[in-house]
């Protein structure tokens, strides 16, 4: 299989559309925004180091597929979408690539494996940081959008209380990661906003 944007689209239309919800519908449009831009932030750093050979479709596949594994559920969706990727015949080595979010905060470092939750190669941690400025649509700040994240987790009627707080306490910290990850990616791509990507 070939790991590309084209492929990821079909593995993202295949397991998030067919909901009638608004909010999975957000959530394929989410996918497709975060694996377009994905791809535009890791061509531009092929372009500046070709030396370090990033490969800017598989973080665009990555961008498409990383949220499949809330079609199972939303809870641990991250873990989910990497079975489901190995399901769908995917080496678990570029499967695992697809982790993203906040789970190193929030569980890691409690289970004393943070390795587990890590982004995998320079593709991944684009991944988290596309993940982490876009919604759907253009890039905003890391800020805005973890404050977004925030306000939905304290309203989910679908969390208990206990994971609702587990999140919120994780989410400073993953923020800290997550703003690091963005000044490398500035630095590798040579820009000073997310908005020069576009
Ligand atoms: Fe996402």
């Amino acid at each position: 299989m070939v790991y590309n944007r084209e492929a990821g689209k079909k593995l993202a239309v295949k397991h998030l559309s067919g909901f009638s919800s608004e909010y999975m519908m957000m959530k394929l449009q989410h996918s497709f925004d975060v694996g377009e831009f994905a791809y535009k932030v890791a061509a531009r750093i092929k372009k500046m180091h070709p030396a370090c050979h990033v490969d800017a479709e598989l973080a665009g596949f990555l961008g498409y597929v990383h949220d499949i594994g809330r079609a199972r559920n939303n809870h641990l969706h991250e873990l989910h979408t990497i079975d489901m990727l190995v399901e769908e015949g995917i080496d678990r080595d570029i499967a695992r690539m697809a982790m993203h979010s906040q789970l190193l905060e929030q569980y890691g470092e409690k289970e004393g494996d943070v390795q587990k939750y890590l982004p995998v190669g320079i593709e991944g941690m684009i991944l988290t940081y596309a993940d982490m400025v876009v919604k759907t649509g253009s890039p905003i700040s890391i800020d805005e959008r973890v404050a977004d994240v925030a306000e939905r987790t304290r309203k989910s009627r679908q969390m208990n209380p206990e994971l609702i707080r587990e999140i919120l306490e994780s989410l400073p910290r993953a923020v800290r990661r997550f703003k690091r990850y963005e000044r490398i990616v500035f630095l590798l791509a040579g820009v000073g906003s997310a908005k020069e990507f576009i």
